[in-house]
């Protein structure tokens, strides 16, 4: 029989994808989501992609005893946890919100699923935790730097909670997966990034300009002490990244994990500069963007990108998605949206 995952969020965007690769991987998934940044699209998307039912539960995972039915209803063997909220600027005025809701869910995650016997916790972090990093690439062993707001705190507050409950009880393994800059859509576009209000991220920001819905795409800053003079970040294929999540989740079921928290750096290894993403998305679609340079964003680091190789040699996994195929992908799915 189908091992079963939990995957909390899997009607966002990433946890859309997983949900995807999970199932055509050969495990049965369950969705769970509050729907509180997000709408059907992607669940019926993932529904329909798969041909499969893809049961879903509304749940707020703040909500204890609601976490605790789920997990009495279901035989769950592991939790993938991205229900969470994401957005940098909002935790920097919304703080108590903030913290509420990201320590307050992944800690009934932690607590309900240990007490039902479910051993296997992967936990969706940032690559947000090595601020800007002295030396790069940063591998694992980087260090950490105090977060520049609350999100980024909460990211590397859960990464904490996971180890010390790891250490703690003896029954429990997790993974903390440290994402950089996912980015694109499934190639059936039928799932992708649905910001709701005014994108934060750059490639939806791109897309929506592209589409008419934003008149003009802001460059935040062309000052940086990098080639092009805009900031460097590793984007990583939206599918690829989902990839791992499958890698990671069987290295955890199958006991092949070296230590019983691990961590991973999930990103190509490839510094790519907003201009060059820009000008990549122009030459792929056949689309002349409107853009303008601004100043820098507060907040935003110069540079960073991955060292994948530990992801690379334990995960048996690879960043393989040209950076063109990704995002010709965003531009279908930001044109499926718009016809719906
Ligand atoms: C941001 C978050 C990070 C979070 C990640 C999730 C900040 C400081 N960091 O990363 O914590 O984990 O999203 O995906 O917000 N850009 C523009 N114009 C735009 C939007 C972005 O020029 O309209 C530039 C930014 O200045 C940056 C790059 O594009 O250089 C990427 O930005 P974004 O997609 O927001 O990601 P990060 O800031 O790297």
């Amino acid at each position: 029989m189908a091992q079963t995952v939990l995957v909390s969020g899997g009607a966002g965007f990433i946890g859309s994808h997983v949900t995807v690769e999970l199932i055509q991987a050969g495990y049965d998934v369950i969705v769970a989501d509050n729907m509180s940044n997000c709408d059907k699209t992607c669940l019926l998307g993932a529904r329909k992609i798969t041909g499969r039912k893809i049961p879903f539960f509304k749940v707020d995972f703040c909500n204890r005893n609601a976490v605790e039915r789920l997990f009495q209803a279901n035989k769950i063997e592991a939790v993938i946890h991205f229900a969470a909220f994401k957005a940098v600027g909002e935790s920097v005025e919304q703080p108590v919100m903030y913290y509420r809701n990201n320590l307050d869910s992944f800690l009934n995650i932690i607590d309900v699923a240990r007490t039902h016997g479910c051993r296997n916790i992967l936990f969706s972090s940032s690559a947000t935790v090595y601020g800007q990093p002295e030396e790069l690439p940063v591998t694992e062993e980087s260090p950490r730097q105090e977060a520049t707001s609350p999100y980024g705190n909460t990211k590397q507050i859960c990464e904490d909670i996971l180890r010390d409950s790891v250490k703690a009880y003896g029954n429990v393994r997790g993974i903390a997966l440290r994402y950089f800059n996912p980015i694109g859509a499934h190639p059936s576009a039928l799932i992708g990034e649905l910001p709701r209000g005014v994108p934060n991220n750059l490639v939806p920001f791109i897309t929506q300009t592209a589409i008419g819905k934003r008149e003009c795409l802001s460059i935040f800053g062309n000052d940086y002490p990098t080639p092009d003079g805009t900031c460097l970040r590793d984007y990583i294929d939206i599918v690829d990244l989902a990839k791992a999540h499958v890698c990671a989740v069987s290295r955890m079921m199958e006991d092949k994990m070296k230590e019983p928290y691990e961590i991973f750096n999930i990103g190509t290894g490839r510094p790519v500069s907003v201009l060059e993403l820009v000008n990549a998305f122009q030459k792929v679609n056949g689309i002349k963007l409107n853009y303008r340079f601004a100043p820098r964003r507060p907040g935003d680091v110069t540079a960073v990108w991955a060292d994948p190789s530990k992801a690379n040699k334990e995960l048996g996994w690879k960043a393989e998605r040209p950076v063109e195929e990704t995002l010709r992908a965003a531009w279908n799915w930001e044109k499926y949206i718009a016809k719906k």
